[in-house]
């Protein structure tokens, strides 16, 4: 166990550090509820994406019920839409019509009735200097009013012995990558670089995926653009709730978005610094054909 400054308890379990609130699901590995082929699972390393990927899928999964002029992402946090795997979902045994779910579990970890079952899971990661630097940002600000700075170094340190929030990075990316070559009818690996450079040919792409494809007239009307529009970062940052709201557990809604910008390390992290990172990078995904 390492207890970081700011009051996180990482747990070391087959391989992952765990943060301590979600130590007892993994532990268990609980059987959730019988999950159905429709359902989703949204899965990323912290910091690559999530509150977009959440917002995409629920856009293109629930077009049909919400017109987007309506959509409840107008009005809600995309994180308030998909639920939590680990925090959201365990304690209730439930079966809604089409879930999606979100999860920054490590594959192997994942509850067996969700390798077991047909359901999709997306799984979406960034540019680890990128995601390093976003997830410094994000601890800073949470720790504002509280404690002690956290210091890009130390965390970079850390960071480099694969010492984070469900890390190693480099493991959480390769167990998805590799399930992703062997599966890839139940897996889909997005990097969001990748997003980032051509939204609506992943908008299209995660549709078709999800097994809900957009029709020719859907085309013409140009939704798979006016999806991209409305999860776009400029949009759902300039959003009320997202400017103001605030999670039950007091969490600012606006942690969540601050530049989405792809290559923000480079303001952040000495040359020497990210010359060390990409070589050990390198190192550990050596010959598995993932690159960044
Ligand atoms: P930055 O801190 O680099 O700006 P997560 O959602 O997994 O917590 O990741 C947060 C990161 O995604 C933040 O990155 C945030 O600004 C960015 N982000 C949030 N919403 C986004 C969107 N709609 N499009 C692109 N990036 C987004």
């Amino acid at each position: 166990m390492v207890e970081l400054k700011d009051g996180v308890r990482l747990y070391q379990y087959k391989g992952f550090w765990i943060p301590s609130p979600f130590l007892h699901p993994f532990i268990f590995n609980q059987p959730i509820f019988q999950l159905q082929d429709t359902d989703i699972v949204l899965s990323t390393f912290p910091k690559s994406g999530t509150t977009w990927l959440k917002a995409l899928a629920f856009a293109i999964v629930n077009r049909s019920h919400y017109p987007l002029k309506h959509s409840p992402l107008l009005t809600n946090n995309s994180h308030q839409l998909v639920p939590c795997l680990e925090r959201d979902l365990y304690a209730k045994i439930q079966s809604p019509p089409r879930l999606i779910m979100a999860t920054h579990s490590p594959y192997g970890l994942l509850p067996v009735s969700i390798l077991n079952c047909n359901c999709r899971i997306v799984y979406l990661c960034r540019n680890p200097l990128d995601q390093f630097v976003s997830h410094w940002h994000f601890r800073v600000r949470l720790r504002e009013q509280t404690l002690l700075p956290v210091s890009l170094e130390e965390a970079f340190e850390m960071m480099c012995n694969g010492v984070q929030s469900f890390g190693p990075i480099w493991g959480h990316m390769l167990e998805y990558w590799r399930a992703s070559i062997e599966q890839p009818e139940k897996i889909l690996f997005l990097k969001y670089e990748d997003l980032k450079e051509d939204i609506k040919f992943y908008v299209k792409k995660l549709a078709n995926f999800l097994g809900c494809p957009f029709s020719e007239e859907e085309e013409s009307q140009e939704m798979i653009k006016e999806i991209a529009k409305l999860c776009s970062f400029d949009n759902m940052k300039s959003l009320e709730v997202n400017k103001k709201g605030k999670f039950s557990n007091g969490f600012k809604n606006d942690l969540f978005f601050r530049k989405g910008e792809v290559g923000d390390w480079k303001k952040h992290l000495t040359p020497s610094m990210a010359e060390r990172f990409e070589k050990l990078l390198e190192e550990k995904l050596e010959e598995s054909g993932l690159t960044f």
